[in-house]
């Protein structure tokens, strides 16, 4: 070959390869805002790896363009959260919010992509007003309102016969709004909540308030924390003698990704949850062994709504051809949508928060085991929505 026919071919080659690339949509930027430090550090991990799990499934594309990540550790802080959803949104360009665990930073970011229209979809933060007095066309949720497990042990708790109940948990929006869900349906069922206690979020100084259950001698009790919190809070509930006594029923993040540190101290515990281990479907077997083998971990709720997550908006994004401009477009493809998701199928309600089966679980060894389905296809109330 000729040196200036070799030329010819090589400058060929480097056009083509222009045009191609000119033609290329441009990376979809997603910011993952999460705790990666703090009591709900695993939980953010767990997130993530489903988040992350599902995009490569798909070719590390959604809607036909390529993902590139952003991360933000939030601390679980909500006074650092307006800050760093800014960031992400002024400084980085995201096209996408994918947060975040706690309910109190989730706020704090929901308001700030309801003024910029940014699209948001939260894969854990149960904050009820995210998709009720808050809400808009462009924020929506892969996990669920905290009022949904609540409300699902509430009525179980009443079946159970029990009268008199003592409620324990973190004092910010997730604890508080746990407890009222549980409230509301316990109440409706003949029962009677006689105690709310709470301690300041992330706090696990529960001493004095344990000797302050024995003393009350509830039938029963309810409890919210997730996290490192879940573990010391189960833990000390049995050291205290209260096990043997005072059956402890709670939302299902007091024994979810929690299991291994809990040991035989969990083992009975009911809960009610949006997930179970070993549902035993084609669908969950298959996300388990995947989630196994890419993570070395056997994986829980969190994990399941992160995945959840990157269905919802690689659904959205098919819809739009990639296109984050299309919001109304959007929001219609994910409000017909039927979710295949570990969990089982789920569907989004008008206010943008899942519509699922609340199941309740007992705790086994290693796993929450399903029991029934506590409640099905609940759907959270919306209260304040207006969109
Ligand atoms: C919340 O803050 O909404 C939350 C945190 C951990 C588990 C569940 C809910």
């Amino acid at each position: 070959m000729t040196k200036i026919r070799f030329h010819l071919i090589a400058a060929a080659a480097v056009l083509c390869a222009s045009a191609a690339s000119a033609q290329a949509p441009a990376k979809l930027k997603v910011g993952l805002m999460l705790p990666y430090t703090g009591t709900y550090a695993s939980l953010g991990t767990a997130i993530e790896n489903g988040f992350r799990m599902y995009v490569a499934e798909q070719g590390n594309k959604l809607g036909g363009r390529e993902i590139e990540f952003v991360k933000v550790d939030d601390e679980s802080d909500p006074s650092k959260a307006t800050d760093n959803v800014n960031k992400l949104i002024k400084r980085d360009n995201v096209d996408v919010l994918i947060g975040t665990v706690h309910s109190g930073v989730a706020m704090a970011m929901a308001k700030v992509a309801k003024d910029t229209g940014t699209l948001m979809i939260v894969p854990n933060a149960g904050a009820d007003a995210v998709t009720g007095a808050m809400c808009a066309p462009n924020i929506f949720r892969s996990s669920f309102s905290n009022w949904q497990p609540g409300y699902a042990m509430g009525e179980v708790v009443a079946k159970k016969g029990h009268k008199k109940v003592v409620t324990i948990t973190w004092k910010y929006a997730a604890g508080d709004e746990s407890v009222r869900g549980f409230k509301e349906a316990f109440e409706k069922g003949g029962g009677k909540v006689v105690k709310e206690l709470s301690v300041p979020f992330p706090n696990v100084e529960f001493q004095a308030l344990l000797t302050e259950i024995a003393a009350t001698k509830p039938d029963a009790v309810y409890t919210f924390f997730a996290g490192g919190g879940a573990v010391k809070f189960v833990k000390d509930y049995a050291a205290a003698g209260l096990k043997k006594s005072i059956p402890l029923y709670g939302a299902g993040f007091i024994t979810d990704g929690t299991l291994e540190a809990q040991g035989n101290d969990a083992e009975g515990l009911l809960t009610t949850l949006h997930y179970a281990d070993a549902l035993g479907t084609p669908r969950d077997n298959s996300f388990r062994l995947a989630y196994a083998k890419n993570y070395k971990l056997q994986p829980d709720v969190y994990a399941v709504q992160g995945y959840d997550a990157a269905q919802m908006l690689g659904i959205g994004l098919t819809a739009v051809k990639g296109d984050t401009s299309k919001k109304a477009e959007f929001a219609a493809a994910l409000h017909k949508a039927k979710i295949d998701s570990p969990r089982g199928p789920f569907t989004i309600s008008k206010f943008n928060n899942p519509v699922q089966d609340i199941y309740l679980r007992q705790v086994s060894g290693k796993e929450n085991k399903l029991i029934s389905i506590a409640s099905k296809s609940l759907t959270d109330p919306g209260r304040g929505c207006r969109m």
